[in-house]
């Protein structure tokens, strides 16, 4: 049981380290170019801009090659289903960092339609929404992978809940050392 919910831990990784990386390269143009949705408020606002979208989408699929690297160099069962072949993990890697990303610009969307500022939290959707949209993009295209190594009560309760203490924390320490202006 933890065996499993620490191989879906460590297949998942990548994703969970996604916003961090967008934090450390975002600004610049904002996805959205600016533009106001039929509210009148910005579509996702300046906190989604294309350096972050793009440094996160990159650097959370190069941590997953890392991983990937690993597993060959260390096999465990934990990590086999990385440790087959360099070619077979990128595409998931890849798709896991981009619906990260895309659960992220999904909540901004969403607390914009709510009529929240840039960097007002709204509890469970900001640590969580992005994990759903994560579960949903293996579900849809690597089905195979996902029943086997997620469908599991400990995976789906279990990761949702170490994601959101550390989401919870890593905002919090990027807040400590200046990178980030709100804890949350
Ligand atoms: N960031 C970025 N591009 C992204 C995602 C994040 O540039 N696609 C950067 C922005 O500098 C953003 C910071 O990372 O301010 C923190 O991300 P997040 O908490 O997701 O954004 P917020 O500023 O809180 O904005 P929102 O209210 O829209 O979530
Ligand atoms: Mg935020």
């Amino acid at each position: 049981m933890l065996e499993t919910l620490l191989r879906a831990f460590w297949l998942t990784f990548p994703a969970l380290t996604a916003n961090s990386f967008a934090v450390l390269t975002g600004g610049g143009l904002p996805i959205d170019m600016g533009r106001t949705w039929k509210d009148g408020r910005r579509i996702l606002g300046d906190g989604k801009t294309w350096r972050g979208l793009a440094g996160g989408i990159v650097l959370a699929t190069l941590v997953g090659m890392v991983e990937q690297v690993l597993a060959m160099s260390y096999p465990a069962d934990f990590n086999a289903a990385y440790a087959e072949t360099y070619v077979a993990a990128f595409p998931i890697v890849l798709a896991m960092a981009s619906a990260a990303m895309a659960g992220d610009a999904l909540g901004s969307f969403i607390k914009r339609r709510m009529g929240k500022e840039r960097g007002e939290s709204v509890p469970l959707m900001d640590q969580l929404l992005f994990l759903l949209i994560v579960f949903l993009c293996l579900a849809v295209l690597f089905p195979e992978f996902f029943v086997e190594h997620y469908l599991y009560p400990e995976v789906l309760i279990g990761l949702p809940v170490i994601t959101y203490l550390l989401h919870r924390g890593s905002n919090l320490a990027a807040y400590i050392i200046g990178v980030k202006s709100v804890p949350w």
